[in-house]
């Protein structure tokens, strides 16, 4: 069988419009923009306003993914959207997304903290290399807002919100996800946590007074987790591509802090020119930080065919991830395997069967219950008719 690459062929993003100055911390908190630029790099956040949704922002930035791969929504095969901040734990993101922009296919979100978009995207490409699907949106977007304590310096300069899509597409060529590497190392879970509001700490009044439903952040826990672990799981996926670093064109790591980019960057030997910072006005964006520096990167014109891009992320739970992908359009399209071709298909008619089967079901249960209560009288009669047992 052929090799399936999956290539990126769409791209998009959204900040929301309002933006959180530094100065604006300084009159809310005991901070500085000194302190602030020289600590973290982060000189403005942008922060939704009424009517903007983790589902507003991931269709508008889905939007644009798919005009630029000139598709349709009916044309994608699945939707995966990375957040740790979603409108609702049920419904799911993922699904609200599908309904608002009009798709007609599965979806589901993923959570691995601020590392979730790589998580998503090195999920996305597994869809497509087994065959399974041809088109798949990959979103990563974050509403941290709500979750930010905005009392604690300690971590309100540090996050903002923002979404940021690509469309993933089937191809025959050599390019596109290359390889990826996935981690995770729970027993750091408590250095990155949101206490409440799970099933552990339900919300209630006690756990609201004890504001567990905010980030809670070790920063030099966090810091010194992710100066180590960029590197590693970098190195590891550009030698899983077959690449060596001096092959790496570009390296977009997660924007969180811009001390742990450049500590990173020295370890790999990079020099910053191939590294892409956007956090000076994006602030930690967590699992959308990643393709809103792709697609900034693009529009930038600092990407082009053939060029080897390095993505590395870290984030809660403790979790990372990188994945290297070699840029360029597919040159023709994939045809899709002849197993999987006539799936659309086949589950339209199952699902058809299924639905009859289904009426079929509710007709005879309707028809027994009003049988049976034109019986009972009958049962009842016969039941008084019954000559009295012997003693
Ligand atoms: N303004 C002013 N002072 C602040 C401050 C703020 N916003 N936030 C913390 N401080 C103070 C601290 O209270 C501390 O004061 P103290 O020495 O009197 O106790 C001092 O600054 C230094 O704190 P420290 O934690 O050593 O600072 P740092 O140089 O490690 O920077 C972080 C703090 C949070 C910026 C840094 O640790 C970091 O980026 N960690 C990783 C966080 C991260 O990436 N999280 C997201 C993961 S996806």
């Amino acid at each position: 069988m052929t090799e399936r690459y999956s290539q990126i062929t769409g791209w998009g993003k959204y900040a929301p419009p309002q933006v959180l100055t530094n100065a604006d911390l300084e009159k809310m908190v005991d901070t500085s923009d000194e302190w602030i630029v020289t600590r973290t790099g982060i000189r403005e956040r942008h922060i939704v306003g009424p009517g903007e949704t983790n589902a507003t922002m991931s269709v508008a930035a889905a939007r644009q993914a798919l005009d630029v791969a000139g598709l349709a929504p009916k044309d994608v095969d699945l939707i995966v959207v990375a957040t740790s901040s979603p409108d609702h734990f049920l419904p799911s993101v993922a699904s609200q997304v599908q309904y608002q922009l009009g798709a007609e296919c599965p979806a589901f979100a993923i959570t691995a903290g601020c590392t979730g978009f790589v998580y998503a995207l090195a999920t996305a490409h597994q869809f497509i290399a087994t065959g399974a699907y041809q088109r798949v949106l990959v979103i990563g977007s974050e509403v941290i807002s709500p979750f930010v304590n905005w009392q604690d310096r300690d971590t309100c300069v540090l996050f903002g919100d923002g979404a940021g899509a690509v469309v993933l597409e089937a191809s025959v060529q050599p390019a596109g996800v290359l390889s990826f590497v996935l981690g995770s190392d729970g027993s750091g879970g408590e250095h990155l946590i949101i206490r409440g509001g799970g099933s552990v700490y339900p919300p209630s009044h006690e756990m609201i007074e004890d504001k567990a439903m905010y980030i809670e952040m070790n920063g030099r826990e966090v810091f010194k987790f992710a100066t180590r672990i960029l590197g590693e799981a970098a190195l590891q996926a550009v030698e899983r591509a077959g690449l060596t670093l001096d092959d790496v064109d570009l390296l977009i790591p997660h924007q969180a802090n811009l001390r742990i980019i450049e500590l990173a960057a020295r370890h790999l030997g990079l020099p910053m020119q191939k590294v892409v910072v956007n956090l000076d006005r994006y602030g930690n964006t967590s699992a959308a930080s990643i393709p809103i520096a792709l697609v900034e990167a693009l529009e930038e014109g600092r990407i082009r065919d053939g060029m080897n891009i390095c993505m590395v992320a870290f984030g809660g739970g403790l979790t990372w991830a990188a994945a290297v992908v070699r840029w360029g359009q597919p040159a023709q399209p994939v045809e899709w395997p002849l197993v999987w071709r006539f799936a659309p298909a086949g589950q339209k008619l199952s699902m058809a069967a299924a639905r009859v089967r289904l009426h079929a079901r509710q007709l005879a249960d309707v028809a027994s219950y009003h049988a049976g209560s034109l019986l009972l009288p009958l049962y009842t009669f016969a039941g008084l008719r019954k000559p009295p047992r012997n003693k």
